[in-house]
């Protein structure tokens, strides 16, 4: 097993090569995203190799600026993130050799993304190919894109791309995201656009399509009559923090399920695809969220956390945080139950919830089992045999586990509960990442499979449009930070003989 892993180490260390050259212009280049994420992304993508000398980087924004406050600016935000225990990107030090290489590339341009004038600075500074990454709040993306096609930025000729990287959300209910899919189609080809949903960068989230489609083990019990239900979960310890500007019309359905639920009900519930093909693999996830029956209000619990204690300190209402109504009723957690109507999936109801200030920072879906199909333990002191439960583990931990039924050692056939995992920390090199250098490094080198297809996109609107439009806004459920959630989301799953599993990573 020793030379087994150090073998996998090795092949995961190396390497894939260079992304061609290009030029990636970051509207937005004063933003936290930029800062956060974009910036570690590029350094460890340097320090990996991945990046052709010739790429160089041009940041846009309205702040006055030069290339060497840029870079300044830059040079220390990476070095403060470096040593914040609570941002993504972790390293002892920043290596200056990696970071002299994004550092001497980095440019500046002062621009209203409003005017025309912008695009025409940017093109005089733009030869060749380009990535536009659209760093900035959503009611500019529209905007810039128009800007971009106006400028013809967007025309490709011979093997020169130019592509577009558009974050969330990508619009704000169905409507919206069709006018804003129709708005940009306007001015390119869909090949040209990458709307980028950040789950899809996770490793853990990349590799459930391997796990399922690499086994011959899984796919025969993938179905309806060995699965009972599915939960997907993605719980977060955090409250609102500084985003209720954000998040006060936006909400936990908004800000979480139609883009990174939906992502994960994809990977877990989507038919083989026949290639690795991007399109391939997009085709199928959109055939599994065009399949979802869209949700009725009467099967979603809309929660929002009051005072309470996380992790082991007091914490305000969300009302009380700033930026945000004191009426509030936007939701901070969601609960819902959801079908899939097509012949691998009809009857099996997926549950998912997602909220702030839980009691527990866990993202995992979770696969349970239908039981033995009869009692033969029935006459034993344990004759309720748990399900046999396999959680694909996303975040904090990443791994699979599994819970299953043994005999307790000793005279009596006694059933007991274990439960078997594996870590991919045991098995393979951790390499740095902050969850976008393969999203980068991919739209750079022209692989879409890990972004949205509008589509995709859209599918994902349609299911939990009826909750948008059906819901009376003030039924919004309390729950004390810190806990699990409201009880009504308790009964939802109460109703259809269900529970929830815990948070903790136990068997319950
Ligand atoms: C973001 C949401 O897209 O995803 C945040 O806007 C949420 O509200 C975050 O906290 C969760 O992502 P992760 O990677 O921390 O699980």
């Amino acid at each position: 097993m020793a030379e087994q892993t150090t073998a996998l180490k090795n092949d995961a260390a190396c390497g894939t090569k260079p992304a061609p050259p290009c030029t990636l212009v970051i509207f937005g280049a004063g933003g936290d995203l930029t800062k956060r994420l974009l910036m570690p992304s590029l350094y460890n993508l340097a320090g990996a190799g991945l990046l052709d000398p010739g790429f160089s980087i041009l940041g846009v924004d309205h702040g006055e600026g030069t290339d060497e406050s840029l870079r300044d600016n830059l040079t220390q935000t990476l070095e403060a993130f470096s040593k914040d225990p609570t941002s993504e990107f972790h390293a002892d030090h920043i290596d200056q050799t990696s970071w002299g290489f994004i550092r001497e590339r980095l440019h500046y341009l002062k621009g209203d993304f409003e005017k025309p004038e912008t695009f025409e600075a940017v093109k005089q500074k733009v030869t060749g190919n380009a990535v536009f990454y659209c760093a900035v709040a959503a009611r500019f993306f529209g905007t810039i894109v128009d800007g971009l096609g106006q400028a013809g930025l967007l025309r490709q000729e011979g093997d020169t791309f130019r592509r577009v990287v558009i974050e969330k959300p990508f619009g704000s209910d169905l409507a919206s995201a069709r006018e804003l899919n129709a708005r940009i189609l306007k001015q390119g080809d869909e090949s040209q656009f990458y709307r980028i949903d950040h789950f899809l960068g996770k490793e853990t989230v990349q590799s459930i399509m391997a796990f399922r489609f690499a086994n011959g083990l899984l796919e025969p019990v993938w179905r309806r009559e060995y699965i009972d239900s599915i939960q997907i979960t993605a719980a977060e310890t955090v409250g609102v923090e500084e985003r209720g500007g954000f998040y006060e019309p936006t909400g936990a359905l908004r800000d979480m399920v139609p883009n990174h639920m939906f992502q994960l009900l994809c990977m877990v519930g989507m038919e083989p695809p026949n290639s690795f093909d991007a399109e391939a693999v997009r085709t199928e996830k959109a055939k599994l969220a065009e399949a979802v029956r869209p949700i009725p209000p009467e099967d979603a619990v809309r929660g929002q956390y009051t005072a309470g204690t996380s992790e082991g300190r007091d914490v305000p209402a969300y009302r009380d945080e700033p930026h945000v109504a004191k009426d509030s009723v936007t939701e901070t957690y969601i609960a819902l139950k959801l079908h899939i109507e097509n012949w691998r999936w009809a009857g099996v109801p997926f549950y998912i919830r997602t909220g702030k200030r839980m009691t527990g920072r866990r993202t995992e879906i979770a696969v349970l089992f239908k039981p033995a199909p009869f009692k033969m333990f029935e006459d034993t002191p344990t004759a309720d045999l748990g399900p046999t439960v396999m959680r694909i583990l996303i975040d904090p931990d990443h791994g699979v586990s599994t819970e299953f039924n043994v005999k307790v050692p000793g005279p009596q056939m006694k059933i007991g509960r274990v439960r078997s995992g594996f870590r991919y920390k045991d098995f393979f090199a951790d390499t740095p990442n902050v969850g976008y250098e393969t999203l980068l490094y991919d739209c750079m080198t022209g692989d879409a499979t890990l972004f949205q297809r509008a589509d995709n996109i859209e599918a994902g609107w349609a299911a939990v449009d009826p909750l948008l439009k059906g819901w009376p806004q003030a039924d919004v459920k309390i729950y004390p930070a810190g806990s699990t959630g409201p009880k009504e989301a308790d009964e939802l799953l109460a109703r259809d003989g269900r529970h929830w599993l815990g948070l903790d990573g136990e068997t319950d």
